[in-house]
């Protein structure tokens, strides 16, 4: 089986017109079509999400085997699993920021995390040893989600630690909230206007504020007089309206257009079909899941792609294809040898639902107590220490 979505080739590569913000969230075009914006992800009437399509919707490029094989030439290491496998299926000039670092020069990596829950699970990319710049739009989850600027501000704090935890370096990395360093106009705004969770006028000018990180002058501390720095975005192919808008405003105040490579989203347990629920707490694992909660869930709740008799089991082989436990696999389990072999023989039906299951438990627990424990290291200090406005001595080395 292929790990890559079927490469179709784009015939045309022209970007969409920019068409973000318009009431009520944007691209809906009939009831039946797929929707994918930053505000809701509604697949085809309860089917899986097209990928193929939202590239060709979208205008972005395919993400093909190429680039990882590319990326490890260049970084001399294995790229991480979710290039290798896959997950980020989608691209806008990737090879010009792959050219830019061949030729010695330097970029940029910007992403973030809207904080609208406590815990979180992130892949991160470290292997070219440049500085990154993380954006919490604690603002945003508070116009959308309406919560409190207080519960968002708390919200960005905790998320913020579990980021940490994930192991980023210090002297490369600048943690940013927008309620606090965007200048704090939004609480002021609040206070001044005593908006309500009705009201939408933060909601437009929301867009430029996610967009400007992707220039260099946004952080004067970093990238004085580094106006031409190119910038490459990891994200999950949702937010690409805001980049869009962003690449195509770029040229005309004199920047570089901000690269990207884009994100499949995460299955939720249940399965790629149907809703995902960030309400049900049974969707989804948390980093703050205990083994136990996490041997319930996955025995429970994980749609499973095995036959309904061990008979027709062995006779007809598991569909890998709506499994999640294997998905889930495909995300956290490190050694491409084990996960083939897992693929073939579940596949084949000499694997059973139960083995697959189990060995997700103790993946996912391991991970999860890793995380646990680094987390546990990261004081409000550290914290601090990462939101400074500050220079990174070790940016570009
Ligand atoms: N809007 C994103 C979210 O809701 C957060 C975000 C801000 C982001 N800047 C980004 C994501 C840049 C990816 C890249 O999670």
């Amino acid at each position: 089986m292929s790990r890559f979505p079927s490469s179709q080739s784009t015939s045309a590569m022209v970007e969409e017109p920019t068409k973000v913000v318009s009431a009520g969230g944007g691209d809906r075009e009939g009831e039946d079509e797929q929707v994918v914006n930053p505000w809701e992800v509604t697949a085809k009437d309860g089917g899986k999400i097209d990928y193929d399509k939202l590239i060709e919707k979208f205008g972005c490029q395919r993400l093909d085997e190429s680039f990882v094989r590319r990326v490890e030439r260049l970084t001399g290491r294995p790229a991480h699993v979710f290039l290798r496998r896959g997950v980020f299926f989608a691209h806008r000039d990737f090879n010009e920021i792959l050219d830019v670092y061949e030729r010695g020069e330097k970029f940029f990596l910007y992403t973030g995390r809207g904080p609208s829950s406590e815990a979180l699970h992130l892949g991160h990319l470290d292997a070219f040893k440049v500085p990154l710049v993380i954006q919490l739009t604690d603002d945003e989850k508070c116009m959308w989600k309406n919560l409190t600027v207080e519960e968002s501000k708390r919200l960005a704090c905790e998320n913020v630690k579990d980021i940490i935890a994930c192991g980023f370096d210090i002297t490369r990395t600048f943690i940013f909230s927008d309620f606090s360093y965007v200048g704090g106009w939004a609480s002021q705004v609040v206070g001044i206007f005593g908006f309500t969770n009705e009201d939408h006028i933060g909601k437009i000018s929301f867009p430029p504020v996610q967009a400007v990180p992707s220039f260099p002058s946004s952080f004067p501390h970093l990238f004085s007089g580094k106006d031409n720095l190119r910038c490459l975005i990891p994200c999950a192919i949702d937010q690409d309206p805001y980049f869009r808008m962003t690449r195509d405003v770029a040229p005309r105040i004199g920047y570089q257009k901000p690269a990207l490579i884009e994100s499949s989203f995460f299955p939720a347990l249940q399965g790629e079909t149907g809703k995902m629920s960030a309400s049900d707490p049974n969707s989804a694992i948390y980093v703050t899941d205990s083994s136990k909660d996490i041997k319930n869930k996955v025995n429970r709740y994980a749609f499973s792609g095995g036959q309904d008799s061990i008979e027709n089991h062995r006779k007809y082989g598991a569909n890998l294809e709506v499994d999640i436990p294997v998905k889930y696999l495909g995300f956290f389990l490190e050694d491409d040898a084990e996960l083939d072999h897992i693929k073939k023989e579940y596949g084949a039906g000499r694997m059973l639902t139960g083995e697959i299951k189990k060995r997700l438990v103790e993946v996912l627990s391991e991970l999860v107590e890793r995380h646990r424990k680094a987390r546990a290291l990261v004081t409000d200090e550290v914290v601090d220490a990462f939101m400074a406005v500050r220079p990174l001595p070790l940016m570009f080395s």
